[in-house]
């Protein structure tokens, strides 16, 4: 615990006081350790703990910079492991849960694992902060491609869902389950559903650290289909502000949509990087389409910027310009993850 401390910013109000701690679930993950870094540097008063059960897509370097920091605890295990959960729980004020099996390309190949970490695993969170004596607070960390595609306007958080491949279905199965917990038991939750991510520390598998990567070893950049599916990329820092102050202030049982407005195609995406890059446009390639590859995501994040203050805070060129300085400077931390199941071109054909 600690005790005393202050906080810097704008203000922790559900962590201050004190024994301020945070469990983190897949914090060694792309988004879950840039939000652990980003919650430590800005907020002194709040301790984390990381619980992951290092499955494929986390990494241990990911926070090799936080090992001697006394903030900072790791706890190897899995959301799905009701007594520790618990136990951990009776020592928290919150729980932030990026858990999940997150590549829609290895859904398609075998949807088991998803539906045991992105949805029973929710249920066993939930089940445990029901049984908690104390009253903790759980973000569900949700996505975009819960509602599925649409080729005009952009979702509102009351829209329903339908999502497309086995990842989003398990993603929206554990969302329904959050708000039916809150409705049905007054849990003190929050969902937030966001928008493509990309930055430092993501798994080469996603299009944005596949494309720098491969560009640099200057392999062919596989994009499926046409290209034309449009997302709408947030830098992940705007993402972990935004989560940071749905776990300060956002309202319970409430849903909120984070997204940037940088609506563009996967071939767009791979155009710039390619640019920044200097290399040639010829090193796409295009290759068959994902089965129901959905061809447009958008959001309407209104409802976060007026209610909390939220707005992104980073340019998709910057950012983009960042992520592809840190991968070109960083060759140590994705050499040894650069292996052929994750560069595979069509990698939902691969038996994982
Ligand atoms: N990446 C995006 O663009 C994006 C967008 C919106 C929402 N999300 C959501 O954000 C969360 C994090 O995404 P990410 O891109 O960082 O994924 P990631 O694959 O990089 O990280 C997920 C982490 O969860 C851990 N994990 C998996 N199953 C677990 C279990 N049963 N118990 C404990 N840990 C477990 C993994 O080991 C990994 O470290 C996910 O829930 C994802 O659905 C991601």
């Amino acid at each position: 615990m600690i005790r005393g401390a202050t906080s810097r910013g704008t203000g922790f109000t559900l962590l201050t006081g004190e024994n301020m701690r945070l469990i983190v679930t897949g914090g060694c993950g792309f988004i879950g350790s840039n939000f652990i870094r980003h919650v430590l540097s800005e907020h002194e008063d709040v301790e984390v703990v990381n619980v992951d059960n290092l499955s494929y897509g986390s990494n241990l370097n990911n926070l090799k910079d936080l090992e001697d920091d006394r903030r900072y605890r790791f706890v190897r295990g899995s959301i799905c492991d009701t007594g520790l959960m618990s136990r951990l729980l009776e020592d928290a004020e919150a729980v932030v849960n990026f858990a999940a099996e997150s590549h829609v390309d290895r859904s398609i190949a075998d949807p088991w694992p998803f539906f045991k970490s992105n949805t029973e695993g929710v249920l066993v969170l939930l089940e445990a902060v029901k049984r908690s004596s104390r009253d903790v607070r759980l973000i569900q960390v949700g996505t975009d491609e819960s509602y599925g595609d649409i080729l005009e306007g952009s979702f509102k958080e009351e829209d329903r869902l339908k999502p497309s491949s086995p990842y989003a279905a398990s993603k929206a199965s554990a969302d329904l389950f959050c708000l039916a917990y809150h409705r049905t038991y007054g849990l003190n939750v929050c969902v937030t559903r966001c928008t493509n991510n990309y930055g430092p520390y993501q798994f080469p598998e996603k299009l944005v650290p596949k494309t720098i990567v491969r560009a640099m070893l200057n392999l062919k950049i596989p994009i499926y289909g046409t290209g034309r599916n449009v997302r709408d990329w947030i830098y992940v820092s705007d993402h972990c502000e935004a989560l940071d102050m749905v776990l300060r202030k956002g309202r319970k049982g409430e849903v909120y949509n984070v997204s940037s407005g940088n609506e563009l195609s996967n071939l767009q995406v791979v155009d710039k990087i390619l640019e920044l890059m200097g290399k040639p446009k010829d090193l796409v390639e295009f290759v068959e389409d994902r089965p129901g590859h959905d061809i447009r995501y958008s959001l309407d994040s209104s409802k976060i910027r007026s209610e909390l203050g939220w707005r992104p805070r980073h340019s998709f060129t910057e950012a983009l310009k960042n992520t592809v300085e840190w991968y070109t400077s960083n060759e140590w931390w994705w050499k040894p993850l650069a292996g052929e199941q994750v560069l595979h071109p069509t990698p939902w054909k691969l038996k994982w």
